[in-house]
């Protein structure tokens, strides 16, 4: 099972003179039960992109594939349990939260998608914790919280309802440095304890390339890349036209490799890799 697009379009009908296509006959496949990184300049496609996988935006034409749910442009049905399997958690988390409390907020997915109260509440509690969200957080009400605390919640919310994929629109906006990474160790814990899919749109190579199975750059509506990060760091005109920076690892192993003849990456270059290469040229 995995993540099919079949020319997938898609035009905003709002600014439906606009020429390009939000999403320009995509196809696109993923594997399932990894870590899969979306880059691209601002307005590529990336958000409406990942709308497409809950239904919450529908192709003007194409076929996608999620597991084993197929989703036609409308007015076909939307397959039953998408919105539980497949968790979105928006740009704009504030967006999701709309209950009393966070701990309602939390509670409003298992109990929509028919967990019984004592389930419901154990799944709330153990996204919280994953989150480290505590009782005085979620006590409180959404517009009480920092910008950090609110994207925090609305990653809980989504994993509260035990999605299958998980798919994540700039989590790490609004996270101080330390926040952002420990972000992104639970989310890549997700998905190698848990089994599930983790998708997440970010600017930040950095952050995500020691995680990441696989990466996709989105050009003006269409996929221009999907490989491993390693492979795009030699492309650097598709680099520079999503406007990313190359991860520092990257950059201190290519400046080495040609003096001390190290052989060509084939993987994110860990510290301990980067601490014996740094030793080897200063000896
Ligand atoms: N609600 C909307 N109405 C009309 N056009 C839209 C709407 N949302 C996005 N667009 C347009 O669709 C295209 C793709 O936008 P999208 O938000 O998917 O890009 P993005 O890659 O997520 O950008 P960003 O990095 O800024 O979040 C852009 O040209 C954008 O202006
Ligand atoms: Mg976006």
């Amino acid at each position: 099972m995995g993540i099919t697009f079949e020319q997938v379009s898609y035009r905003y009908k709002e600014r439906a003179l606009k020429q390009h296509l939000a999403l320009d006959h995509i196809d696109l496949s993923l594997k399932t039960n990894q870590f899969i990184t979306i880059v691209g300049a601002p307005g590529s496609g990336k958000s409406t992109l990942l709308q497409h996988l809950n239904g919450l935006l529908r192709a003007d034409h194409g076929t996608i594939h999620v597991l084993d749910m197929v989703i036609s442009p409308s007015p076909a049905k939307l397959p039953k349990g998408l919105n539980q399997r497949i968790g979105l958690v928006f740009q704009y988390p504030e967006q999701q939260l709309f209950k009393e409390t966070i701990w309602e907020d939390l509670l409003y997915g298992p109990l929509n998608f028919d967990m019984s109260k004592t389930e419901a509440e154990l799944a709330a509690k153990t996204a919280a914790e994953f989150m480290g969200l505590d009782d005085l957080i979620l006590a409180k009400c959404p517009y009480q919280l920092s910008s950090g605390q609110i994207r925090k919640a609305a990653i809980a919310a989504v994993l509260a309802a035990g999605p299958e994929i998980i798919v994540l629109d700039e989590p790490t906006a609004s996270l101080d440095a330390s926040s952002r990474l420990e972000l992104m160790t639970l989310l890549h814990r997700q998905c190698q304890e848990q089994g599930r899919t983790v998708i997440v749109v970010t600017h930040a190579l950095e952050e995500v390339a020691p995680f990441t199975d696989q990466i996709i750059v989105m050009d003006e509506g269409t996929i221009a890349f999907v490989g491993k990060p390693h492979e795009l760091v030699n492309r650097t005109d598709l680099i520079d036209k999503a406007g990313l920076q190359i991860p520092a690892a990257y950059e201190l192993y290519a400046a080495l490799q040609k003096p001390l003849r190290l052989s060509k990456l084939d993987h994110y270059p860990s510290a301990a890799e980067l601490a014996a290469v740094i030793k080897a040229a200063i000896s």
